[in-house]
């Protein structure tokens, strides 16, 4: 039996495989709001049979949002296209997970495909930007963010609370916290973006407080049976990895106390300077550290995407779930050539009915 396409469970939530389509901004929304493009896609996506389909980073508040064109969850209205969404990932037989999260200095930028830049300031579509300290990222994106005052704080951490509670009413049964990619949460975090002196800042302890109250006071309002995992760059390759990846287990030891489900172990992206080794699962050494050493159960991305590979690094303990990403956007059935792939000719652990009827008798007949 395929360690990749054995069951997994975490808390009352089953799923039918260890693959997981990791959240892929579509830059298709007008005003937060999800329409036709979004809902075909992610159907699409949980028809072709991964356990888990979380959908895009979806912004807690508008000046939250990566681009114009990103979802968001911070009104009752746009909560009941995400409602449609998560129904019809679950009809495929697939669990629908949402990440939630905010921008911070990287937000008010254009789509990938117009540029992937900062909108020039005065430029209307844009807006302002917060982040722990005034300090912009660089490089493609050179706005000076506002450094966050403490109110400022208090009601980001509630619209974290207001869009997990509308992520809840609408169906989703996994949610993500964006604590990653250099975004809002991670530059509290990273050293390159927070230069705060006062309790969000300076030490481990003040740099990880927003976190971790962003945590504890989402767990207050999601459900105590189904997982509340975070996506959490572990480590920035900007020549101070060790220390990082420390400080990050630590960090993730504090998670589990504080309730966390999961971790899903990625990239910082707090600096432009970063020397990122790229190449097939090259995380996956480090997913297996903080797996270890954190006793959480995580779940990895970057290159984990040919069925080899997932194989293993599920089967050898690297992580609990492989999060398989671009290759779905190519190819929305890509649990299936999987399957045959390593030889699992029964596609009816993968697909739903109607596909794997038909397909279980292609497959052995191949
Ligand atoms: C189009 C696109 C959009 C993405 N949007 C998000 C996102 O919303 N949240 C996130 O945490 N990562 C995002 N990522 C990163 C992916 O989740 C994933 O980590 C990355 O594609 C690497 O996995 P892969 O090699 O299997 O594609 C995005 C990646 C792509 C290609």
């Amino acid at each position: 039996m395929s360690a990749l396409f054995s069951p997994y469970t975490l808390k009352d939530v089953s799923l039918r495989n260890r693959i997981a389509v990791p959240p892929m901004c579509q830059y298709s929304a007008v005003d937060g709001f999800t329409n036709d493009w979004h809902q075909t896609h992610y159907s699409s996506i949980a028809r072709g049979g991964a356990g888990l389909v979380i959908v895009e980073a979806t912004a807690v508040s508008p000046e939250g949002r990566i681009t114009p064109a990103c979802t968001g969850l911070w009104n009752d209205a746009q909560a009941e296209g995400m409602a449609r969404i998560a129904a019809s990932i679950k009809a495929a037989g697939s669990v629908p997970g949402i990440q939630i999260g905010h921008a911070g200095r990287k937000a008010s930028a254009h789509r990938p495909w117009e540029g992937d830049d900062h909108i020039a300031d005065g430029d209307p579509r844009g807006w302002d930007t917060l982040s722990p300290s005034a300090i912009a990222f660089g490089a493609n994106l050179p706005k000076v963010p506002k450094a966050m005052t403490l109110d400022d704080i208090a009601r980001v951490k509630a619209d974290f609370v207001a869009a997990a509670k509308r992520a809840r009413d609408a169906g989703f049964e996994w949610l993500e916290l964006h604590f990653a990619h250099g975004y809002l949460a991670q530059s509290f975090f990273s050293t390159h973006a927070n230069q705060r002196d006062d309790q969000y800042g300076g030490d481990f302890k003040g740099r990880s407080r927003f976190l971790l109250e962003t945590l504890a006071a989402v767990r207050d309002v999601w459900p105590e049976n189904l997982p509340l995992t975070a996506r959490f760059g572990v480590i920035e390759y900007d020549g101070r990895d060790e220390q990082t990846l420390d400080e990050s287990i630590e960090l993730a030891k504090a998670f589990r106390r504080g309730g966390l489900d999961m971790l899903g172990v990625s990239v910082g992206f707090s600096t432009p300077a970063a020397n990122i080794p790229w190449g097939p699962a090259f995380l996956a050494p480090i997913a297996e550290r903080v797996r270890r050493e954190a006793e959480l159960p995580v779940s990895s991305a970057w290159g984990i995407d040919s069925p080899p590979i997932c194989e293993r690094t599920i089967a050898e303990g690297q992580m609990d779930l492989v999060m398989v990403g671009r290759a779905h956007l190519a190819n929305p059935h890509w649990p299936y050539h999987a399957a045959l792939e390593l030889k699992q000719t029964r596609p009816s652990w993968v697909l739903p009915a109607p596909y794997a009827h038909w397909l279980e008798r292609y497959a052995v007949s191949q």
